[in-house]
């Protein structure tokens, strides 16, 4: 099996990449990333001199690129992870995600149609399904919950969604898709609630928590997502999407206590600020379809995948610490040197 796997050098990318090199030594994994801000070649090093793996920087709005590599490669499958992925940033910029979300997407399925595949697997989010109510626990994302997105991130990451199903439907191409909840684990960029909030906690700097922090978000540790996507391509049903959860609904504030309480910080450093715009009330997946057709469930508690994540930042200062010395201060101070302290 020769597979490409695009955005390997970010978070969630890069723990697959390991993932199946890991599990299955006879595979070829083939890794095609921009290397953007959010994509890392040192993420990689561990994989780098790997006989079965090949880095490939690329756009995958390059549709000359892309279309030489899968002539050079001739894949069976395509994994796409590739994306901006940061609210934040398309609140600032909506431009990029469009073009990478969307674009990058149609890219990357013409060049499966033009050359065959056996599957194309699209990497989505619960972010499509907008948001639930706080105040109504009863209620869950299912497969069929209608698209109604908030952010310019979530839009176009929906917009590929319909894309991906429009080109099953049109073109008969073999594809799945899957909508994971937040992911938390090693090697997430540093701009995301968890890293930030342990990066800023592990050198005393304030702790900014948009609003009161009663948004609820439904927190999955990346290697039980990775092994869900695992079961998609290989056992799940062509033209069907997957939602992946693990029932683990949490406050951002009460995120933020833990990782003071596991630190040893005082929650003195917690600085209430204004509110990100549009801001999701909460996300809670129902993983029910991927559970009986394919017998997934998540492995990792949370209570233990907190300490194996605080315990990796503390282990791997040089990866984060890197990222945080260069361009990303001046991302922090532009987004939140505007952003007022209400509490
Ligand atoms: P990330 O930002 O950490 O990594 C994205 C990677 O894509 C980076 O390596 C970047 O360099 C690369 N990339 C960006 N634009 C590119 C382009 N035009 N061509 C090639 N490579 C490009 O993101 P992540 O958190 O690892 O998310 C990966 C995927 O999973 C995304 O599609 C995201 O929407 C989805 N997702 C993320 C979460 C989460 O909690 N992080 C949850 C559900 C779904
Ligand atoms: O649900 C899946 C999505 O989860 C993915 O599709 C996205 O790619 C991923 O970034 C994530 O989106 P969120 O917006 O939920 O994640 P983020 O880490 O940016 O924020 C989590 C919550 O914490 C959210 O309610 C906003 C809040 N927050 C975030 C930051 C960065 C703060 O209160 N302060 C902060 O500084």
């Amino acid at each position: 099996m020769n597979i490409i796997v695009t955005g390997g050098a970010g978070f969630i990318g890069s723990n697959f990449v390991f993932h199946m090199l890991e599990k299955y030594p006879d595979y070829r994994i083939v890794c095609v990333d921009a290397l953007t801000y959010a994509g890392n070649l040192s993420t990689l090093k561990s994989v780098m001199d790997n006989k079965n793996f090949r880095f490939v920087k690329l756009d995958i709005c390059d549709r000359e690129g892309v279309y030489k590599l899968f002539e050079e490669e001739h894949p069976d499958m395509v994994v796409n992870f590739a994306a901006e992925s940061h609210v934040d940033r398309s609140i600032e910029n909506p431009e990029i995600f469009l073009q990478t979300n969307i674009i990058g997407t149609a890219v990357l399925m013409d060049a499966c149609r033009k050359y065959g595949i056996k599957r194309y697997h699209q990497v989505s989010t619960d972010e499509v399904y907008g948001d639930l109510p706080l105040d109504r626990p009863d209620l869950f994302f299912h497969e069929d919950t209608p698209i109604h997105t908030s952010s310019p991130y979530s839009t176009s990451k929906a917009s590929a969604d319909l894309l991906v199903m429009a080109y099953h439907r049109t073109y008969g191409l073999p594809v799945t898709v899957s909508r994971c909840s937040n992911n938390y684990g090693p090697y997430q960029f540093p701009e995301k609630l968890i890293p930030l909030m342990i990066a800023n906690a592990l050198a005393d700097k304030k702790l900014p928590v948009y609003g009161e922090g009663l948004n609820v978000r439904d927190w999955l540790y990346v290697g039980d997502h990775c092994k869900a996507i695992d079961l998609i391509i290989h056992k799940g049903t062509v033209g069907e999407v997957y939602n992946i959860g693990g029932h683990n609904e949490m406050k951002n504030i009460d995120i933020v206590k833990l990782i003071c309480e596991n630190l040893q910080k005082p929650e003195s450093l917690i600085e209430h600020v204004t509110d990100r715009k549009g801001h999701d009330q909460r996300y809670a997946i129902d993983p029910t379809k991927i559970h009986n057709e394919l017998g997934w469930l998540p492995e990792t508690m949370f209570k233990d995948g907190i300490k194996m994540t605080i315990q990796w930042y503390l282990d791997n200062k040089e990866w984060w610490e890197n990222i945080i010395s260069g361009e990303y201060q001046n991302y922090y101070n532009e987004m939140y040197g505007k952003k007022e302290v209400i509490g």
